[in-house]
């Protein structure tokens, strides 16, 4: 059961199951995840064994202004909802993936990309309410994982913009892009993730697992290889620092969000999760195939 299909990452995992495994997969409008009963009745109803969760408050800025709001959106769809939906997989038996964000930390770790077990220290409300999110998950009884992913990039259009679709049409027209120099990031090509949580689910992983790039890149760099490789002027990409860019923007944000991927290599081996160089050349040879 994947909650949370036609968002930028559910959309793909339905694409890229669909041959493999039967999906019920229920619209917003067939299932409002806030209305209890309504989630209590579908999810008692339903025969499948594994839960994919994907729905969420996942605008960073967009939460901004809810910030300490225990009765808001934000909060019940990334904080009390995934509690709710772990404790009802608990009672059924379900298996449940949550999937969670790099955002939960600080960004302060220059030395080296944050572990699982590395302490948390999210800086707006939105990382603020995935981790307690995840921290509901994981105090329920169900047997549950928490897959944290970062900045995913997909060839496919999608209402929602990111930044290899957002360079590609800025650079596109011919207009200026400015990328950060100094940080360090791991994004991940969605078609990745979205492997990456197949074997998840059936390998019935339980814990908090990261879920990125298996190298590291920074925002400049990844903007330009993105230009190369699609012939666009890299002239265009201008450098800026983190600390010229974070306080134009509305929500306070990590800067080394990068995560660190040896604990999903020695569960699934080296094969799904690729440096950025190899996840690009993948996502340019889709791009231009559509
Ligand atoms: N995108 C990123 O850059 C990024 C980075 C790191 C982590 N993540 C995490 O990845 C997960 C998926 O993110 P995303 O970017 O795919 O999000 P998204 O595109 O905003 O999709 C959110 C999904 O939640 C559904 N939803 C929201 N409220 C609902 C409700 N009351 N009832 C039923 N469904 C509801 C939406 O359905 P409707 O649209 O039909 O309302 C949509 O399918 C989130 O947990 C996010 O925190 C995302």
């Amino acid at each position: 059961m994947v909650l949370g299909g036609s968002g930028l990452v559910g959309s793909r995992v339905l694409d890229l199951w669909a041959d493999d495994v039967e999906l019920i997969a229920p619209t917003h409008a067939e299932l409002d995840i806030l209305d209890d009963r309504a989630l209590t009745a579908f999810l008692t109803e339903t025969q499948a064994p594994v839960v994919v969760n994907l729905a969420a408050w996942a605008d960073v800025d967009g939460a901004e202004p809810e910030r300490g709001n225990r009765d808001g959106r934000v909060y019940a769809l990334n904080a009390r909802y995934p509690a709710r939906l772990a404790s009802l997989c608990g009672e059924l038996g379900k298996y449940l993936v949550h999937v969670s964000t790099d955002y939960v930390f600080d960004g302060t770790s220059l030395d080296r990309a944050y572990r699982e077990s590395d302490s948390t220290g999210p800086l707006c409300w939105y990382a603020e309410t995935k981790l307690e999110g995840e921290q509901g998950v994981l105090g329920s009884s169900a047997q549950a994982c928490v897959a944290r992913i970062e900045m995913p990039f997909s060839a496919q259009p999608h209402r929602k913009q990111h930044l290899a679709r957002l360079c590609l049409a800025r650079l596109g027209r011919g207009e200026p892009m400015v990328g950060v120099v100094d940080q360090r990031i791991t994004p991940v090509f969605l078609d990745d993730a979205v492997r990456a949580l197949g074997q998840i689910s059936e390998a019935r992983f339980t814990g908090t697992i990261h879920v990125a790039a298996a190298g590291w890149t920074t925002p400049y760099l990844f903007i330009r290889a993105i230009a190369a490789r699609m012939g666009l002027s890299a002239d265009l990409v201008t450098a800026e620092t983190f600390a010229d860019f974070a306080p134009k923007r509305p929500a306070r944000r990590p800067q080394h969000s990068w995560l660190d991927v040896s604990c999903f290599e020695e569960h699934f081996g080296r094969d799904i999760l690729r440096g950025p160089e190899a996840e690009l050349d993948a996502w340019v040879e889709q791009v231009s195939a559509t």
